[in-house]
């Protein structure tokens, strides 16, 4: 089948307390690997490029590969712009083919939040594709966008039930004290935030900062109606390590497969331990 959009996915999970993990990829081999990962474990998937990989790939590349890996195998598969802050970027990737983007406008005062993701939900709604927006503001480094520990925010779920009504966004990614990049020591996850929020706003929410969160902590924030969680770091440092290793063993090794079969494995490997965390192994078969 097609790409799909990420909104009928995003519901099902939610409505039926799983999550669908939403992986970051920045080459062929990576995508590669998160759709093998997927097909071989019927989970559905979203596929995630930053603007970063947008401009060093391009989007119709990325967009095509996805494209074909939707295309080929049996599991639903979208594919999702992460924390996009351009306006111009959204329209050529919705253009590319992308099923998905994040308007991320959450630096901005909350009017000129409201206002920047009810422009790209009018957009996005008119051809059938998910939205997703974020409220407070998630700390770390995620590509090009960085948030300092101390510039970190939380969203308000009052604020969060007026954001959703106001925008009409279907996808809601709420600062609830996970962060971008490794984690030192435990995540301090406000699950009472989170379900606050999920009373208060019925749309599925978002985790960011998937790599490194306990899967005690994964579950718990599931349960309370985390519907997606993003992963980026973890999958990196997979993928880098593994091809470090060949290096080290053969540091005259000159043929990109020898290094990119083993790092696509590994990756493979731990998209499979993610899926299985958020609980949708086998839920591609919500969609038949
Ligand atoms: P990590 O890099 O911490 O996995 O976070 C990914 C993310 O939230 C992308 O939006």
């Amino acid at each position: 089948m097609p790409l799909v959009s990420s909104t009928p996915l995003l519901q099902t999970a939610r409505a039926n307390g799983y999550c669908i993990g939403a992986f970051n990829v920045h080459t062929l081999e990576m995508l590669q690997a998160v759709v093998e990962a997927a097909e071989e474990t019927e989970s559905p998937l979203i596929i995630q490029s930053t603007v970063g990989t947008v401009k060093h790939l391009g989007a119709d590349y990325i967009a095509a590969a996805a494209t074909v890996a939707a295309n080929t195998n049996k599991v639903p598969i979208a594919l999702h712009l992460d924390h996009c802050t351009e306006f111009e970027t959204i329209v050529q990737c919705i253009r590319a083919g992308y099923t998905s983007v994040m308007i991320d406008a959450s630096h901005h005062p909350f009017e000129e939040n409201v206002r920047q993701t009810k422009q790209v939900v009018e957009l996005a709604k008119a051809i059938g594709i998910n939205v997703e927006a974020e409220l407070g503001k998630v700390g770390g480094v995620e590509d090009e966008i960085v948030v300092a520990e101390n510039e970190a925010l939380m969203a308000d779920p009052n604020e969060c039930a007026e954001f959703v009504e106001r925008t009409g966004v279907p996808t809601l990614a709420p600062a609830i004290g996970t962060a971008h990049g490794i984690y030192k020591g435990e995540p301090k996850i406000d699950f009472d935030r989170i379900d606050r929020i999920a009373k208060l706003v019925d749309v599925p929410l978002v985790l960011h900062g998937g790599s490194g969160i306990p899967e005690a902590q994964v579950r718990r924030a599931v349960s309370l109606g985390m519907a997606k969680m993003n992963v980026a770091t973890e999958l990196r440092i997979v993928f880098s390590d593994t091809i470090k290793d060949v290096f080290a063993k053969h540091p005259d090794e000159n043929d990109p497969r020898k290094y990119m079969v083993p790092a696509k494995q590994a990756l493979k490997a731990a998209a499979i331990e993610k899926m299985r965390l958020c609980g949708c192994i086998g839920k591609a078969r919500d969609f038949r």
